[in-house]
């Protein structure tokens, strides 16, 4: 059948809808066609690049009537590094785009009608929102090239400056930048496993202002280390510098040894009045404002009144755990990652809480055991699951358990709407939906969603 297109041939088009990873979409002669950097409302030039039998991919050569919606980049590197996505959006968009996306999958996927979506709570301020940098270095010795990487690939986009970082990135870059020129420090080449410096990686206590910086290097010494960390140590705040071990040939970023260059090993932040203690090696929110931001909203769906019991899945270095034990009776944690429950425990004394425990293992496996050896019970059921979304036999459990309420937060609309599907018909409705924008300028979004048991609504 011939299609209304062809390969390497351009054509005028409208751009009709935004696709769920910000592509403009449109038709030409009824043929369906994504572009990249296209936005809805706009008349464009575009290159057929490829085409499949209902669909083709188009790349975008003019934009001949702009979107009202459309604004300039605020990064010079935008259109070519492969952070964000959406920076050609405005703000306002971006959120319109957010809450449009969940309530298409909830709809396209989970087959709901009718669910209202809570339009997306976004930043007031959106840019230089992350508490955490890592930075992949390469280039020629003496010509470090520092950065991000190109969409799609692992060539570094020297970048000097990212706007969504905190500020003092920029000066760490440079203090470094120039310290690996200057002593001629080799830099390390993936393709060929050699060279010294991998990676940097920051991090910063939106709170406290501690700050660490920790080179990750293929090797175990860095030479002249102690004429970097006495230029590191001017920064105001600085309080840990750390070099990761990782020799082996792999695209994770981080290795498992550590050791301090000067300072400590961790820095402090907060989540509302919760204190965490974080490593280079902890997994820990990068938008300290948005989270506590999702976390409240979680806490507010909830109504805690004190006298629940509550358990936290998926609960990583037991963030939500420690935040909903402030109102519970009593928080129970499970995580698959044995060092985020030894974080989880520690964060759990070091704000002297002792109505949260925790449990290594896959919650799929904890869940259902406890269930039918202990006959465990829940007042509510917190679930905030990797992108992939919950086992179906952890939702089977969850219903079996009943608990009033299930709290979903979830990173990934589309495995969402699909699990809400499989769970709701098991005595569960959903009574809100409410969006969190955690990345300003990219696709990402957060969701959380309250869940009633039928039989408390009758
Ligand atoms: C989206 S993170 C949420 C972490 C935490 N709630 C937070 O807000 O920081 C998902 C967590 O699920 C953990 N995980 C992945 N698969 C799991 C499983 N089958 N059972 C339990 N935890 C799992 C990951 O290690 C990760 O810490």
């Amino acid at each position: 059948m011939k299609l209304p297109v062809e390969k390497n041939q351009t054509y005028t088009m409208s751009i009709t809808d935004i696709g769920t990873n910000g592509e403009g979409i449109g038709r030409i002669d009824g043929y369906t066609v994504f572009v990249e950097g296209a936005l809805p409302e706009e008349v464009i030039k575009v290159l057929i690049v490829k085409t499949k039998k209902h669909f083709g991919y188009g790349k975008l050569l003019e934009i001949l009537e702009p979107s009202p919606h459309r604004v300039t980049p605020a990064c010079p590197v935008a259109a070519k590094c492969g952070g964000c996505q959406l920076q050609h959006l405005s703000y306002e968009g971006q959120l319109a785009f957010k809450t449009k996306k969940v309530k298409d999958h909830l709809e396209r996927i989970g087959g709901f009608s009718g669910i209202s979506v809570g339009y997306a709570k976004g930043m007031e301020e959106p840019w230089r929102y992350r508490n955490k940098a890592q930075f992949p270095v390469g280039g020629k010795t003496g010509e470090p090239e520092i950065g991000f990487y190109a969409k799609r690939s692992h060539r570094i986009i020297d970048t000097p400056v990212c706007m969504l970082q905190n500020e003092v990135n920029d000066r760490i870059v440079k203090i470094i930048r120039a310290f690996l020129a200057e002593y001629e420090i080799p830099l390390y080449d993936e393709t060929i496993h050699r060279g010294l410096v991998r990676h940097i990686l920051t991090r910063m206590g939106r709170r406290t202002g501690e700050i660490m910086v920790c080179l990750v290097v293929n090797g175990r010494k860095l030479p002249h280390c102690d004429v970097l960390v006495e230029r590191l140590r001017e920064i105001e705040g600085m309080t840990s510098i750390v070099l990761n071990v990782n020799t082996d040939q792999t695209n994770v970023i981080l290795g498992t040894e550590v050791h301090v260059l000067w300072g400590k090993e961790t820095i402090r932040d907060y989540i509302g009045d919760v204190q965490f203690e974080i490593s280079p090696l902890s997994f820990y929110q990068v938008n300290p404002l948005q989270t506590q931001v999702l976390y409240q909203t979680a806490l507010d769906f909830a109504e805690l009144e004190g006298n629940e019991t509550v358990l936290d899945l998926y609960c990583g270095i037991g963030t939500i755990s420690l935040f909903f034990a402030q109102k519970a009776k009593h928080v129970f944690g499970v995580e698959i990652v044995p060092e985020a429950i030894a974080d989880a425990k520690r964060n759990a004394a070091l704000n002297g809480m002792n109505n949260a425990d925790f449990a290594v293992g896959a919650a799929e496996d904890v869940i259902p055991r406890l269930y039918e050896e202990k006959g465990i019970t829940a007042d509510v059921v917190v679930v905030d699951p990797p992108r992939k979304g919950c086992d179906s036999v952890l939702l089977d459990t969850i219903a079996a358990i009943s608990p009033k309420k299930v709290v979903y937060v979830s990173c990934d609309s589309a495995t969402l709407a699909r699990d809400l599907a499989y769970l709701c018909p098991k005595g569960y409705t959903i009574e809100k939906v409410q969006v969190v924008d955690m990345f300003p300028h990219t696709v990402h979004v957060e969701t959380v969603v309250l869940l009633s048991h039928n039989k408390t609504n009758n």
